[in-house]
């Protein structure tokens, strides 16, 4: 009987090579705008413990009661925490800050990461067990500028990569001295709908009754289209930051609407929230980018009050966006020059060209072979090479290279000490 073979776990893929090239587009384009816009750049751990999910992103949120991966303790082990695989980076950022002491480093501190993020939901296009966020948190600032300055860059770095049919969906959910009130509102009416109300948002209405908002059942959303909306519910400190936001949108054009069923599924975020969407004929499509401020989480996870505001942006969701919208990712370079060397003589010339081109940054490929010139072409052709540098007894005598463009057969003589800025000036 064959072997059975063993295929990737429910919610995850291989990123195959031809896709890495969406990948590493993203991610050059990305750190080009973040970097550009004095973020820094920090890596942190794939995996936390799970009282640092339960604290932040808030232990009645589908993301911490549903979709959490624990990982269970070996039993020899004397490590007795409980860990999970990171759902998102946000809480992580916060973990790091305090235990770093970023509060002391001059403020605002502006940090960003990328990597694989771990949620157990149900797979569908777009939803993946495994999936992969760039995103970026300000630490430091309460003022709306920064706001402003979380939406613009995942704003940049979307547009930078040419996706079009782009939106920006805004709201504000208030603050601790507003948002109680709202609440209280909020649950007078839903009262008199309560028995309308799916299973889900029945619990909600204790646990989590802002989530009643976002209900994506047809008769719910009828009955949240009359709610009292957070944006008439903001205390006069809100109302100001927000509409300083949105005045900031206003003045360097960037798309948006207002959303006030738009409350976002983790528990940490106050004022502003967002998402980025890619709108079409049919209406909202996939959320790209999802981000707001959270001026209470630091504090709640033991450090000193600090405000902060981020996003993060799925790269899964913008790959499959960019294959839609035709957009052609930067080409990784790969191997550009080949060099063939015919007879023993040629030998020492072909190293001092391989040096020569290795020292100016062109991507070449040699290891001398006792074959003929016809099977190194098709060598070369295999490997991708455009170009072929051909030292035969006679070239290397008059210390001389044929440098061939294997795509149209034309070739041209150059002496060794312009090869490589004759093959320059064609590969750039
Ligand atoms: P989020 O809205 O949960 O926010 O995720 C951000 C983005 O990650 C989503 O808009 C989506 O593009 C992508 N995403 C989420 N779940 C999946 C999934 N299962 N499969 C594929 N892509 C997914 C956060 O994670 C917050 N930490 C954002 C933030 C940063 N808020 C403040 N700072």
């Amino acid at each position: 009987m064959a072997n059975k073979t063993i295929q990737t776990p429910r919610g995850t893929r291989d990123v195959l090579p031809e896709d890495q090239i969406y990948y590493r587009h993203i991610e050059k384009i990305a750190r080009g705008v973040l970097d550009g816009l004095g973020y820094n750049q920090i890596s942190l751990p794939h995996f936390e413990s799970v009282e640092l999910f339960n604290r932040s992103i808030g232990d009645a949120t589908d993301i911490v009661q549903k979709e959490l991966f624990l990982l269970e303790s070996r039993k020899d082990s004397a490590d007795a925490a409980q860990y999970a695989l990171r759902p998102e980076g946000t809480a992580g950022c916060v973990r790091s800050y305090i235990q770093n002491g970023m509060g002391s480093w001059p403020q605002p501190v502006k940090l960003y990461y990328s990597g694989a993020m771990f949620r157990y939901e149900r797979p569908q296009k777009g939803r993946y067990r495994e999936f992969n966020q760039i995103g970026a948190e300000i630490f430091g600032d309460a003022t709306a500028r920064t706001d402003y300055l979380t939406i613009m860059t995942s704003w940049e770095i979307l547009s930078r990569l040419g996706i079009k049919n782009m939106l920006v969906y805004a709201n504000s959910i208030g603050c601790e001295k507003c948002r109680p009130k709202y609440i209280t509102k909020l649950k007078k009416y839903y009262k008199d709908n309560f028995s309308k109300l799916c299973g889900s948002c029945q619990s909600r209405y204790e646990k989590n009754p802002l989530r009643l908002l976002d209900c994506k059942e047809a008769h719910c959303q009828e009955i949240s289209k009359n709610a009292p909306s957070t944006l008439d519910n903001l205390c006069t400190d809100c109302k100001k930051h927000f509409s300083q936001t949105l005045e900031y949108l206003d003045y360097f054009n960037i798309k948006y609407d207002l959303d006030p069923s738009l409350v976002r599924g983790l528990d940490y975020y106050n004022k502003t929230v967002f998402e980025i969407v890619e709108t079409t004929d049919l209406g909202r499509n996939n959320t790209l980018c999802g981000g707001g401020r959270y001026d209470g989480l630091v504090e709640q996870l033991g450090g000193v009050a600090t405000p902060a505001v981020g996003f993060s942006i799925g790269v899964e969701r913008l790959v499959s966006i960019m294959k839609e919208q035709g957009i052609v990712p930067d080409k990784i370079r790969q191997v550009e020059v080949c060099i063939l060397q015919l007879g023993e003589k040629a030998k020492e010339v072909s190293k001092k060209v391989y040096d020569e081109l290795s020292k100016n940054d062109i991507n070449v490929f040699f290891i001398p072979s006792d074959e003929g010139l016809r099977p190194q072409i098709k060598y070369a052709d295999k490997l991708g090479a455009r170009y072929a540098a051909i030292i035969g007894q006679q070239e290397a005598v008059k210390n001389e290279v044929i440098l061939k463009d294997l795509k149209n057969s034309s070739q041209e003589i150059f002496p060794v000490e312009n090869i490589a800025a004759a093959i320059k000036k064609y590969i750039s």
